[in-house]
């Protein structure tokens, strides 16, 4: 078919020759680094897989792309692919910038041509058709700084790094020669940005069946809708499934580094336009199609079938042809998958949403039922997604000293072994003698030392570990880090013992020293005589030592902590 995608390919990694001389020149220009939207755009224009562009949209394109998903010269291009830059010093017309990625390598050169101004809201309108941030597309304008976008020509050095799956990642080049060496003439791509399931698998494989060729499982592994499945644990999941579950002849699973954009019915034509550029010939379509889920009223932002109908309307112009699918559901009574358009009257049908695999499944611990699930993609997201009693906590003390903090800390550590959770502590005294070790007690010291405590406890969180600390913690601020370092798997435990009771224990005498310090005009910063205590707004448990007994404070925090299910109460199995 005569299209201009798919035909020569791109290829705008410049020779060795030409990248020696011009990164000699670098330090010469301004560098930008690019983000991960940004590099994902490169890679694909470097290796032809936005073919036919050749750089990012200069104005002429982009307006009438904007407008009407079309470049200046009429050629079908649905979506913008620009570099937003703030012009100044170096990123001006006729100068030449650098693009590097965060770590600082150079990537391309952008010899730039011309620099216009953009309106985000008329980008949103146009593109998106909507300005609501809810839309992940409009909330990442929303957020940009920059005023203009750059183009010009550009000149890549280096396609941007990967090390993770290098086998799998193909360029268009690589998989259209792989194409002709398995013999396929046909070949229809599936797209993705989550795990597989036995519906997928239905859907892909009666595709592969209905064009009569070959299989390309095409998953997004750039930049896909803000809380989706990270890619690592995605890829473990197409491979589990790929090697175990398909004819090794007639499939092939490659990555796709795009940086998505949510845009439904506009970026399905973007999705097959790429998937001819890596010589496809057909392309799935199903239900929602890069759907960006519901808008601030609730209301889905596209119609579940707006996808198949613009593909179906531009699928000549492309050159591909589209399967579209109903969605797939489960027969339970025949133990089969149908699109739900053939499934006759009366019959049961059964299917478990994402938002029911998260809440209802993963987040309890409960395998994946087989019907849904094949069992080595089940155990891998379970594994990857453990209940919150298996995941990582921090459970965190803050108070006056002689609050009561280690006391109740210490018997909690015996009570939660009991529960199956394993405790290290960080307490207060200990950490001054190593982690903290030559920190004093002014307010830069004191966060210093709690920042530290919370950093540490939040790396242990994350990797599914739980640290009990117990540290006056005086300031808001740092126990408010803490919480994120440990992503919200955070305990917050407030001793509000009256001072005077705290101060009538005075286990350390430090109460007594900080009273004469005062009293002899010197002070001793120390927190509840003569530096402040800000007290936890929100704390997830408050006590008050004076009043509870120690059995009865681990009570509760025992009872908040199976509320919030990072323990489960005795007696309960966990599956
Ligand atoms: S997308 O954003 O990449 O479209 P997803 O990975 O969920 O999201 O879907 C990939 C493709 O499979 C899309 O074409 C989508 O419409 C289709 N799809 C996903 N689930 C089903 C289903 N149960 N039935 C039919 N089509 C489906």
């Amino acid at each position: 078919m005569n299209t201009p995608y798919g035909g020569t390919l791109v290829d705008l990694v410049v020779g060795d020759a030409r990248a020696a001389e011009m990164k000699a020149t670098a330090k010469d220009h301004t560098s930008l680094t690019l983000d991960e939207r940004g590099l994902c755009d490169l890679e694909l224009l470097a290796v032809g897989g936005f073919s036919p562009l050749t750089g990012f949209l200069g104005k002429a394109d982009y307006d009438r792309v904007v407008a009407e998903s079309r470049l200046a010269d009429g050629t079908l291009w649905p979506l913008p692919v620009n570099l937003p830059v703030t012009p100044g010093p170096g990123i001006e017309v006729g100068k030449t910038l650098a693009l590097r990625d965060v770590y600082g390598n150079l990537l391309a050169f952008l010899h730039i041509e011309e620099l216009y101004p953009f309106d985000k809201a008329v980008e949103a309108q146009g593109a998106y058709g909507t300005t609501d941030a809810k839309h992940p597309a409009v909330a990442y304008l929303n957020r940009l700084n920059a005023t203009h976008y750059a183009s010009g020509k550009l000149e890549v050095i280096r396609v941007p790094p990967h090390y993770d799956f290098v086998e799998l990642r193909r360029t268009p080049k690589e998989l259209r020669d792989h194409f002709q060496a398995m013999g396929w003439t046909k070949v229809v791509a599936f797209q993705t940005r989550n795990p597989l399931h036995r519906a997928h698998e239905e859907l892909t494989k009666r595709a592969a069946e209905q064009i009569g060729g070959g299989l390309l499982i095409h998953p997004v592994v750039g930049v896909t809708k803000p809380g989706d499945v990270d890619h690592y644990t995605r890829v473990r999941c197409y491979r589990a499934l790929v090697d175990n579950y398909y004819e090794p002849t007639s499939v092939v699973l490659s990555l796709l580094p795009l940086a998505m954009r949510m845009a439904g019915p506009r970026e399905v034509l973007l999705h097959a336009i790429i998937r001819r550029n890596y010589g496809c010939t057909d392309f799935i379509v199903g239900r929602d199609h890069a759907g960006p889920g519901n808008d601030s009223n609730g209301k889905p932002f596209y119609p579940p079938y707006a996808a198949q109908e613009a593909m179906a309307a531009h699928k000549d112009e492309i050159g591909m042809g589209m399967v579209d699918f109903k969605l797939m559901v489960y027969l339970p009574e025949t133990e089969t998958y149908s699109p739900v358009d053939e499934v006759p009257k009366g019959v049961k049908t059964a299917d478990i949403s994402g938002t029911q695999v998260r809440d209802d499944y993963l987040a309890k611990g409960i395998p994946l039922p087989e019907w849904f699930s094949r069992p080595a993609v089940a155990a891998i997201l379970n594994e990857t997604s453990p209940p919150k009693f298996r995941q990582g906590l921090t459970i965190w003390f803050t108070g006056l000293s002689g609050s009561g903090k280690s006391t109740v800390a210490n018997a909690l550590v015996e009570r939660l072994a009991e529960y199956g959770r394993n405790v290290s502590s960080l307490d207060g005294d200990e950490i001054r003698t190593h982690l903290s070790k030559g920190l004093g007690f002014s307010k830069e010291d004191r966060d210093a030392n709690i920042n530290r405590v919370g950093y540490v406890a939040g790396l242990v969180a994350q990797h599914g570990g739980t640290t009990l600390c117990s540290v006056i913690s005086p300031y808001r601020a740092p126990r408010e880090n803490a919480r994120k370092s440990s992503k919200g798997n955070f305990v917050e435990i407030y001793c509000d013992t009256p001072i005077e009771v705290c101060e009538s224990r005075d286990v350390k005498g430090l109460y007594a020293k900080a009273r004469n310090a005062v009293a002899e005009g010197k002070g001793m910063g120390f927190t509840g005589v003569d530096d402040p205590y800000e007290a936890p707004i929100n704390p997830e448990v408050t006590l008050d030592t004076s009043k509870q007994s120690v059995d009865e404070c681990v009570g509760v925090i025992i009872t908040k902590l199976i509320e919030l299910g990072y323990i489960l109460p005795h007696g309960h199995i966990a599956v």
